[in-house]
């Protein structure tokens, strides 16, 4: 089974990113033979900056190696170390249709945001079906936030096949029920367009005060408080144990704690669970080398699979023999 996944070097890495896709990757690196990028081509789309860009590149191949992904396993790289994959994109969008594109909630919401309407953002989902065509993925662990996309990569699969033959598999997205949408400081969906992000790598004080101002309602401290989209629970099932979490959830319902004890009790759930993660950081950023040998190796692994794809595909659209 081939798995693969992307993120964007868009931010800083949060705790979205983290449960939504980067956990479930690993462990799924142990299940099959897994590829993951960091999408640089994708973040052109809102990062105008060239020197921001190439940082959060950087950091997002140590982040990820931080938090478990094991080069051994799996193949690491950069998108843009692998050009076939914006020729395979071309080809697709020969095939798409406008109104596909025109339906992705992703573009409406961007735009909305206020970033810049451009071609790439409309047709940024015709790279991602490249990114998963390219290298036969069977399985892709992402956020709900993707969903769509994965659907779009099926029609166009389904769209090439019925016109050139078998030339793809179709792909199966992976949503984790317990963090498909893992929620921001305001309860929305955490992401770094909303600004409503706790980053997994924040220093121990920034993190507390972005903890401590998580917003909640007005519920007096002896009554019982609401469990359901709790942003307070929601984020502590994801970093405390099962039996934590519980007597928190039952603390919620009888009443009698405060949402201050609350958020001291999630802030140092959570500075406990990324504590081994830091601790590995540490040791990557004193050995940069090593972060650069594993992008190389991965995009020479990913270019022989992807040179082997486009092989195929360029027969079987006609533009080689
Ligand atoms: P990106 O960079 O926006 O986000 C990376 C991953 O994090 C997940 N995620 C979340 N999951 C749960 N709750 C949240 N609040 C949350 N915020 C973010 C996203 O669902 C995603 O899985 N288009 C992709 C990058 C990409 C890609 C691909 C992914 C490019 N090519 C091919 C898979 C396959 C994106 O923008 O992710």
């Amino acid at each position: 089974m081939r798995i693969l996944s992307g993120i964007q070097p868009s931010g800083k890495l949060h705790l979205g990113n983290y449960f939504g896709m980067m956990r479930p990757a690993i462990e799924l690196q142990e299940e099959g033979e897994a590829f993951y990028f960091i999408a640089d081509l994708h973040a052109l789309t809102t990062v105008r900056d060239p020197t921001a860009l190439r940082e959060y590149s950087r950091e997002l191949a140590i982040d990820f190696l931080a938090c478990g992904l094991d080069p051994s396993r799996a193949c690491f790289f950069r998108q843009s170390d692998v050009p076939a994959v914006t020729e395979l994109a071309w080809i697709l969008s020969t095939v798409t249709p406008m109104g596909l594109l025109e339906r992705c909630h992703s573009y409406k919401d961007k735009t909305s945001r206020g970033f810049a309407a451009s071609h790439g953002l409309f047709a940024y989902p015709v790279l991602m079906a490249a990114d998963i065509l390219l290298y036969e993925s069977d399985l892709v662990p992402v956020g709900r936030d993707q969903k769509q996309h994965l659907e779009v990569t099926r029609d166009i699969a389904i769209k090439i096949n019925e016109l050139y033959g078998e030339v793809f598999k179709l792909p199966e997205p992976s949503i984790r029920g317990d963090a498909a949408t893992v929620p921001g400081l305001d309860g929305a969906k955490m992401s770094k367009s909303y600004g409503n992000t706790i980053e997994i790598f924040e220093d121990e004080k920034t993190l507390r005060k972005k903890i401590m101002g998580i917003q909640t309602d007005s519920t007096p401290v002896e009554a019982p408080k609401p469990t359901d989209d709790s942003t307070i629970l929601g984020l502590y099932k994801l970093v405390a144990s099962p039996g934590e979490y519980a007597s928190m959830a039952e603390a919620f319902r009888v009443g009698g704690t405060g949402y201050g004890d609350f958020k001291k009790a999630l802030f140092a759930a959570a500075w406990r669970h990324f504590g081994p993660m830091r601790e590995k950081r540490e040791a990557i950023l004193a050995d940069p080398a090593f972060v650069d040998a594993v992008l190389r190796e991965g995009a020479a692994k990913a270019n022989t699979i992807a040179e082997k794809v486009m092989a195929r595909v360029r027969k079987a659209v006609g533009l080689a023999g």
